[in-house]
This record gives structure tokens, sequence and C-alpha cells, in this order.
């Protein structure tokens, strides 16, 4: 079979192949550098930064649906000067894109911790406006255009690495966030974040969270984000990083037919953790298969109706 050019370019930042961890399922690559060299990977999205350290949601906090799960953990994190001392140092020994994942309080708080990580040397900076778990910050930012590009603002002034924002799948029309967010300066977008979901425990007749309400990730949001992808792909210029639902080659060769230049893989790590692995061969075996010499052929490609 032929020998398939895995390398990507997002924002300017070169990957040795487009297979990331998604924001926190992977934490900071600790637990699973116990399994194997997390060199392999294409890069890391380090577990959601805020400006002080934070406890997170109390439990229950995270709980199981058809093919996905539900979490309201809210952005449990040592704060972004414990990773700049505790866990930075750690990640750069291994060869792999380190990408911050920041909530901010604020839009200055987004500023101060773009300067911090910056100075600090994170290769990119992944800006958090979907995070469905906290009342401050997160989410409110992602869903009102003139919000969304008020952060990314914020954080290119203060950032001198490329500055990717995440968006929210909790809207009407996601590619309106996407393109404020180009206008306002974004280097690139990710996306999706978790889709705001419920269970119920029939018995107790309580919700399952403590929180009430969760984020709905894994298999069962995969068709939604490719959609998304796709749209996002087709409104803005910047590249887009796909997640949502990847456990497979065939998962991430959608996500990058429908646009995207990179995939993340994150509830997935949870069920097995090869899973970025088994993604990353999967993904090169497709392309062997369809001729291709390089991967970033697929981007795109999609051929609609
Ligand atoms: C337990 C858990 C914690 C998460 N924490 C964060 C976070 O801190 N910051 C963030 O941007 N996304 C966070 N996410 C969202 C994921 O990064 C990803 O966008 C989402 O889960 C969809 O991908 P998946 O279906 O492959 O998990 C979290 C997801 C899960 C399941």
């Amino acid at each position: 079979m032929r020998n398939v050019d895995m390398s990507v370019t997002l924002a300017g930042m070169t990957m040795k192949n487009p297979v990331v961890v998604a924001s926190g399922t992977f934490g900071f690559g600790r637990e699973y550098g116990a399994l194997y060299p997390i060199d392999e990977l294409g890069g890391i999205c380090v577990k959601g930064l805020t400006f002080q350290r934070r406890e997170g949601n109390p439990p229950p906090r995270i709980a199981e649906t058809p093919m996905g799960i539900l979490n309201s953990v809210g952005l449990q994190n040592p704060g972004v000067d414990g990773f700049i001392a505790d866990e930075l140092p750690e990640l750069k020994k291994h060869d792999l894109r380190i990408i911050a994942n920041i909530s901010g309080n604020t839009p200055e708080e987004y500023g101060i911790m773009c300067e911090k990580l910056s100075a600090a040397g994170v290769d990119m900076i992944e800006v958090n406006i979907s995070c469905p778990n906290v009342k401050a910050g997160g989410l409110q930012y992602g869903v009102v255009p003139e919000m969304a590009a008020e952060v990314t603002e914020q954080a290119k002034r203060h950032s001198t690495v490329p500055v990717m924002v995440k968006l929210s799948p909790n809207v009407t029309d996601i590619t309106e966030i996407a393109r404020a967010v180009e206008g306002a300066g974004a280097d690139a977008v990710s996306l999706i974040n978790t889709l705001r979901g419920m269970r119920i425990d029939v018995k107790t007749r309580r919700p399952v969270l403590h929180q009430n309400t969760g984020g709905l990730s894994g298999p069962a949001v995969l068709p939604v984000a490719v959609r998304m992808v796709w749209e996002v792909s087709n409104a803005v210029r910047i590249p887009v990083l796909g997640m949502g639902g990847i456990a497979k080659g065939e998962d991430a060769a959608q996500m990058m037919l429908a646009g995207a230049t990179a995939v993340a893989v994150g509830t997935a790590c949870f069920a097995d953790p090869f899973a970025p692995l088994r993604v990353r061969d999967g993904l090169a075996a497709i392309a062997a298969e369809q001729g291709l010499e390089r991967v970033s052929q697929l981007t795109g490609q999609v051929q609609p109706w």
C-alpha cells in the first residue's frame, strides 16, 4: 500500500498527522502517556484552563447515554499559572503540538491568559466560547456574534501564537458565529463542543447530573458535527479543526471531506485510550486505498448532491 504523507498545516502550525485529542478528554496527557508515547499524536488540546483554579461542579457529573455521554464537569483545572508551572514543562518534553484551551469570565481574562500562554510557549490557543457547563463565560460568549467577536479580538490582541475559536453547536446558525470570529481575526475555528442535553432517573425523578443538564458527546453526535463542519467550511476561509463523535478512521475521513483540515478525538478516548492512534491509522489506510499522496487531499472534497 502507498505511503501517505499524513502531515497537515493548521493556521500555519504543522503537525505530523491530523489527529489531536480534544480538550477535557485527555487531561494534560500524563495518564495516557503511561500507556503509549503521546508523541504519536499530532497534538493535544489540553483540559480547559481558567484564570483561577477550579474544582468543577459537584458529582454526579458524568453519565452514559445511547452511543455517548452527558457531562457537566465544569472546567475543573489547576488554573493558567498552575498549568504553566506544573504541566507545560512536562508536555514540552514531547514532540507534539500543544494547544491551550481557555475559558474566561470576561474578555479581559481571555486576554491575560493569552498573554501568559503565548509567553510560556504553547503552539496555539483554543478559545472556548462554548462550554455549556459553567455559569459565567463559556456558552454565553458563543451564542451572540458580537460577544464572540469581542472575545476573539481580545485573544488576538494578546497572543503571539495562532488563535483558534471553539464554536458551540447550541445555536440556530453556527455559520453566523463562525463569520463573526473570522471577522474579528481568528486564525482557525474548532467545532463542535458538546450539545446541551438532559437525562432523568425515572425512579427518583431526579436528573442524573447534579447540574440537571450537561453536554452530550460521543458517536451519537457525529452526524451533527459533520453537518456543522461542512456548513462552517463553506462559510469562512479560515481552517477548521473538526470534532464530535470521532471514533474511527472513517469518521475522521468524513470530517475532513466535510472541510476539516485536522480532527480531534474526544469521548472515544474514555472507551479506548488507543482510539486516537486507531483513528490515525484508519485514516491513513483510507487515504492509501484511495490512492492519495497526502491525507490533506481529503479536505473539503465532499461531492454534494
Ligand atoms: C468530560 C468532558 C470534558 C470536556 N471539557 C472540555 C473543556 O474543558 N474545554 C472544551 O473546549 N471542551 C471540552 N469538552 C468538549 C470536547 O473537547 C469536544 O468538543 C466534545 O466532547 C465533542 O467531541 P467528542 O464527541 O469526540 O467527545 C469536554 C468533553 C467531555 C466529554
